[in-house]
């Protein structure tokens, strides 16, 4: 239906701000356009343009993604691809934007279904379209069963990033089991010339940055565990080999799901790159009842050509001004104390107290009493599940503590972990079928709890109602949110065995719930994302908490590698990071207070240190850096990040830069491993700033070289850059710039 006279058609919203109203303002709005004889749709966000188009077999094709093309530039109508011999039907060769297995695919499909009378087949065409709301609705259907998929798509104006899920229906009068189902395929321009990046980890030991060449095959990112899970992140970028930080084009993205998920990406057989990303596969097999619908995560994807810097700051930007709560103007985080490494376990009235005064004095705003303060929790081997106040150390229950917390000016948060129980616990004697299990099997403990099954409706009301009645009860006023094993026997005996996998989606969703309705009831609580450290980290999980515990690996040194991979994905300003004791648990290294702050100033500032054993000169030291950080704290909460120099592949230093968001202001962290032969620090060349305007160098820490100027432009700072004075081991500086009035 190629056509050289196009005729637009622009619906209700052909201009649209299709997301929330961002913080910023954009030159060109996102808009949908489609093209009713080439039947060619069209998104355009941000600097990008997505096209795709239904072909002559009535499938949907994708046509182009990346930078902005011309309003002139009408694409001809989608054209299956001839197939590859008699081997590879046109099926595969094509760039499909999603389709069911069926036809003879061997590619990745995004819906497989079993239907009750045998059938596997599904052959999805394109049936019709709607725009509402900034949302483009696509419904495919099967060729002959009314098994109905709606592809929806929406467009972030700001980062040109869309995001897009499918709704699978049910109108055969049945019941079916899906398989598998994704939320998007993305396809890359043909080419053999890609560069995958991903996140893998374990815990005290997440974020790692991975590169590999993409080559024939697939390769999985993916986890089995029941929620999101450190073995990998829900995140990749794709870029040319020649792409680097600054340069060049990524295309990236992330899915919004804290269950079990995956995310394929493959090289087909002609090498052409697809990325296919939704509930994992493995033991999935979603039981969806006649006129049910199953709704897929949202699958989140964008296109820059500035390099995978610029991908990451897409990233927070989508994050900050769209995604979590309170966007586009999410509260700052509050400067925190936690207990947890100070007390452990031994937690009671005078302890706690006694950590409140040290901190208020430092200018710390929020107290948060971690794990041990309910039920008979001494250690990890009893108590979760039982979540009223232990009286032996708190005998008139939280109030006096909290109000304690009050007077010194501080707002307080509590340590839960809701969807746990040990099996020494008055829950579990109560309800020992309440956690996920095969009837007559083994029950694995990881860390001595077992999971409940969240998924049964007792269980989320019981665990909606113990966190309502503590909120309603208390002035709390942050939960961090804690979940410390994965699965094992994920059985959900109380219901038929084949509908027991419904459990992988129906756990989530009413942990999204409980979430929901939390924050529904109680508007001004915050929480925070924590699982044993950054495993439960995603966009999903995102967009109902306010923070995320990157990690239980607090060394300072450490954590410069742990936040570098964080922040590939992540935006800084939920990035949780404490100042702790040193030597810490994990490496016995020993590294300067001032070290171990800027480390963590480079996110949301928290202390975890043991107070009462802080000297004078320390407290000092700790209430300096709390005011420094103060003062630059909406730069590296809701500015741009630059990674500046990164403490990867066995480098000595590490740089970053935050640049506010109106450029007025600069936070520059540098770190030194250790020098050797009287090599100097690398002359540090800064980015982001306003070349014009005249900014002044005020030391947080550390020195710069005799000689630097106490004032230049932008451009001097950013084209002749500044020498820091830093020689020895673990050494770190760090500066503000502002801009002059
Ligand atoms: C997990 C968290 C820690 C702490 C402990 C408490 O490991 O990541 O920060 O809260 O649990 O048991």
């Amino acid at each position: 239906m190629p056509s050289s006279t196009p005729q637009i058609l622009c619906f209700t919203a052909c201009v649209a701000s299709l997301f929330t109203v961002t913080a910023v303002s954009q030159s060109v709005p996102a808009a949908i356009q489609v093209d009713e004889v080439t039947h060619v749709f069209r998104i355009d966000a941000g600097d990008t343009t997505y096209e795709f188009g239904v072909n002559e077999k009535q499938r949907l094709q994708t046509l182009y993604w990346g930078e902005h093309l011309s309003a002139k530039d009408h694409p001809a109508a989608a054209k299956e691809s001839s197939g590859s011999a008699s081997f590879d039907a046109p099926i595969n060769t094509t760039p499909q934007e999603f389709v069911g297995w069926g036809g003879g695919l061997y590619v990745e499909p995004d819906l497989k279904i079993t239907f009750p009378d045998g059938n596997r087949d599904l052959e999805l065409r394109y049936a019709s379209h709607s725009v509402r709301d900034g949302v483009l609705s696509v419904q495919m259907k099967d060729i002959s069963l009314p098994v109905v998929v709606t592809l929806e798509y929406k467009a972030d104006r700001e980062t040109g990033i869309i995001g897009r899920r499918a709704l699978i229906t049910n109108n055969t009068g049945k019941p079916l089991i899906i398989e598998s189902a994704s939320a998007a395929t993305w396809n890359l321009p043909r080419g053999t010339d890609y560069q995958l990046r991903y996140l893998s980890g374990r815990w005290a030991g997440e974020w790692n940055v991975n590169d590999r060449q993409i080559q024939p095959g697939k390769t999985i990112l993916e986890s089995r565990r029941g929620t999101t899970g450190s073995q990998n992140n829900p995140w990749f970028s794709i870029r040319k080999s020649d792409t680097t930080e600054e340069n060049g084009d990524v295309w990236f993205g992330g899915l919004a799901w804290s269950g079990s998920w995956q995310i394929a990406i493959e090289q087909d057989q002609v090498q052409q790159v697809r990325v296919t990303g939704g509930f994992n596969t493995f033991d999935f097999g979603y039981n969806l009842k006649p006129g049910a619908t199953l709704e897929t995560p949202w699958f989140y994807a964008g296109h820059t050509s500035h390099g995978l810097g610029d991908a990451s700051r897409r990233m927070h930007r989508l994050e900050l001004h769209t995604l979590i709560p309170n966007a586009p103007q999410p509260k700052l985080r509050p400067v925190l104390y936690n207990s947890w490494e100070a007390t452990e376990f031994k937690v009671n009235d005078t302890g706690q107290m006694a950590l409140a005064e040290k901190a208020a004095t430092l200018g710390v705003e929020r107290f948060v009493m971690d794990d041990g303060w309910f039920g008979a929790r001494n250690s990890d081997h009893a108590g979760l599940g039982d979540w009223t106040v232990n009286p032996q150390k708190f005998p008139h229950g939280l109030k006096p503590l909290i109000d304690k917390v009050h007077s010194l000016k501080m707002d307080f948060g509590l340590w839960v972990e809701p969807e746990m129980v040990n099996p020494d616990s008055d829950l579990y004697r109560k309800h020992p079928d309440w956690v996920l299990n095969f009837t007559g099997r083994p029950r694995t403990e990881g860390r001595n709890q077992l999971v409940l099954n969240l998924a049964r409706p007792d269980v989320k009301e019981y665990v909606l109602g113990f966190l309502d009645k503590l909120l309603s009860e208390n002035d709390i006023a942050f939960f961090k949110w804690d979940y410390n094993r994965n699965w094992s026997e994920p059985g959900w005996p109380a219901v038929a065995p084949d509908e027991q996998k419904n459990v992988y989606v129906d756990f989530t969703r009413n942990f999204y719930a409980i979430l929901a309705e939390l924050r529904k009831r109680h508007p001004n609580v915050e929480i925070e994302s924590c699982s044993g450290g950054g495993s439960r980290v995603d966009l999903g999980v995102i967009g109902l908490t306010d923070e995320v515990w990157t990690s239980d690996n607090t060394d300072a040194f450490d954590r410069l590698r742990i936040q570098h991979g964080f922040t590939q994905a992540y935006a800084p300003g939920i990035m949780m990071a404490w100042v702790t004791d040193s030597p810490t648990w994990v490496n016995q290294r020993r590294l300067s207070l001032d070290y171990r702050f800027l480390s963590s100033m480079q996110g949301s500032l928290g202390i975890g240190a043991d107070l009462t054993k802080f000297t004078p000169a320390e407290m000092e030291t700790a209430r300096k850096m709390i005011e420094a950080y103060k003062s630059i704290r909406e730069t590296i909460q809701r500015g741009d990040l630059y990674r500046l120099a990164a403490p990867t592949n066995g480098s000595e230093i590490s740089v970053t830069e935050s640049v506010a968001t109106d450029k007025h202001q600069a936070a520059l962290f540098a770190f030194l491993h250790s020098s050797t032969e009287l090599y100097p620090f690398p002359r540090i060349h800064l980015r982001g700033l306003d070349s014009e305007t005249v900014y002044t160098l005020r030391t947080i820490s550390g020195k710069a070289d005799d000689g630097t100027p106490a004032s230049a432009t932008g451009s001097y700072w950013m084209n002749h850059g500044i020498d820091v004075s830093l020689r020895g081991d673990f050494r770190a500086a760090a500066f503000a710039l502002e801009a002059a009035h």
